[in-house]
């Protein structure tokens, strides 16, 4: 029963090293299955517009040189939260397109892509959101994607009392941990109506944006 290498041990001590090692064993597993459940998958950035205010908006035909010009005035207040409860996030870019009748006539950036690869972008702690804050404005802008359409369309919203203008979200993200920078698209449509001086007249319903699958490996 007693050979060399465990002549020392009795019963008793045999059982409680094996015990030892098993629990060892299952604390290693659990650890493991912890970290693949944190780390493993990553959950997409969600982002949502939480206030938009549009200020002007007019569409018209320009005659020399024959195009669509815009001018408008828009804010808009982004919430991107980070749905991961271990996993920290890490923008590189974060862009904003504005669409009218599906042509964009304006692009913003969030999160301006840096050219120095120092950079570290903007970092998303794990369950964390972070606001961004959208001013723009253009007059007499040439849009001439939207066309004659875009004009039309135009007459008939602001018949109606109101605009759609989607904001279309394109950024680079990287979960912490992670290799791939994964691309972020979301569309944010927008019902919006010009407010007025009358503060508070325009309500603003809060936007989930619907971000579109990803077709990376690993994103
Ligand atoms: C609207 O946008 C234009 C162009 O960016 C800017 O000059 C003007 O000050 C803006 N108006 C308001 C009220 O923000």
């Amino acid at each position: 029963m007693c050979d060399e290498c465990c002549g020392c041990f009795g019963t008793y001590r045999r059982f409680a090293l094996g015990f030892c090692i098993g629990v060892f064993i299952l604390a290693a597993i659990a650890v493991i299955v912890v970290l693949l459940l944190g780390y493993g998958g990553a959950r997409r950035l969600r982002p949502d517009v939480d206030d938009a205010s549009l200020a002007r908006f007019e569409v018209a035909a320009a005659t020399s040189p024959a195009t669509t010009v815009v001018s408008y005035n828009l804010t808009l207040a982004i919430t991107v939260r980070n749905p991961n409860w271990a996993m920290g996030a890490t923008l590189r870019s974060l862009e904003a397109d504005y669409l009218f009748d599906g042509q964009r006539f304006d692009r913003v950036a969030a999160v301006p892509r840096s050219s120095s690869s120092s950079s570290q972008g903007y970092d998303l702690p794990a369950r964390k959101a972070a606001v961004f804050r959208l001013v723009s404005g253009d007059v007499g802008a040439y849009a001439p994607a939207l066309g004659r359409a875009g004009v039309k369309e135009y007459r008939r919203e602001k018949r109606e009392g109101a605009f759609d203008i989607e904001v279309g979200l394109s950024g680079e993200v990287r979960y912490h941990l992670h290799r791939t920078w994964c691309r972020l698209e979301a569309k944010c449509p927008l019902k919006l109506q010009i407010a007025t001086s009358d503060a508070g007249a325009v309500m603003f319903q809060r936007t989930t944006c619907d971000v579109l699958r990803s077709s990376q490996r690993g994103c």
